[in-house]
């Protein structure tokens, strides 16, 4: 397993937002964990990447265990995520927003073919690469976050709903991409997102977390035929 989490406990003070949740991820696999607001997905991420800590539980990522390890190293180490709204930095340009990615790398990448490559994918940051980041759209500020996570080559990719706030052609726009970084690059990558139709969609395995614990688990497939999931996250 690259990814190996058990028990998961995290607490806001008193407050419990995750209760022993345990899943794992393959290398190459996409894996989703869909729930509703408040459910704790953002919050496992954050867990996951090092900036929440964990009450109670163990994190294993490519054999080590990492559950106190602090953020930067995990990063290095290979984690990347594309954060809940983006959150680009404003006042930085696009170009800028992407070199940030690469800081603190310890393995040496090419950095302008890593570029030309993101250009390939994206070709609207080319053309935005000397204005702020603030001035880009939701939509193309997400492929920025995207973008930024990537240039990295990321041994896992972590996405927190990253379909919010985007219209629909977008949201298709971007899980074909994530797909295709997966299918095609090999990219291990683990979604979390409240929309499960399109998450559902290119997934393989999924999780459901309700209230901070997972309920529901298997091949995406099969989840989304299942009628207690169509019920309540299909909404038919
Ligand atoms: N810093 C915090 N302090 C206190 N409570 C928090 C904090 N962060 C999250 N929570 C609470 O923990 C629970 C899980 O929040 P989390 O943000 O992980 O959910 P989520 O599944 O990402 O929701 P959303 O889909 O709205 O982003 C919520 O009840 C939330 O109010
Ligand atoms: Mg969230």
């Amino acid at each position: 397993m690259l990814l190996e989490v058990e028990d998961l406990h995290i607490a806001y003070g008193d407050i419990e937002a995750v209760s022993g949740v345990s899943f794992g991820l393959e290398q190459g696999e996409l894996v989703s964990i869909i729930g509703a607001n408040g459910a704790g997905k953002t919050s496992i991420l954050n867990a996951l990447m090092g900036v929440v800590g964990v009450k109670k539980g163990r994190i294993m990522f490519a054999g080590k265990e990492i559950t106190r390890l602090p953020a930067f190293r995990r990063a290095r180490s290979g984690m990347r995520i594309v954060p809940e709204r983006a959150r680009i930095f404003p006042r930085l340009t696009v170009h800028e927003n992407l070199l940030v990615g690469a800081y603190g790398l310890r393995k040496k990448i090419d950095l302008d073919s890593r570029l030309k490559w993101l250009y390939g994918l994206f070709p609207i940051l080319e053309k935005r690469l000397g204005q702020p980041a603030s001035t880009m759209s939701g939509g193309e500020q997400q492929q920025l976050a995207i973008a930024r996570a990537l240039i990295s080559s990321p041994g896992l990719l972590l996405v927190d709903e990253v379909s919010m706030g985007l219209m629909p052609k977008l949201v298709d726009g971007v899980f074909d991409l994530l797909y295709r970084l997966n299918r095609e690059e090999g990219l291990t990558i683990l979604l979390v997102e409240q929309n499960a139709v399109a998450s559902l969609e290119i997934s393989g395995r999924a999780y459901v977390l309700e209230t901070g614990s997972l309920v529901h688990q298997g091949p995406a497939d099969k989840l989304a035929q299942d009628p207690r999931i169509r019920e309540v996250y299909l909404g038919h």
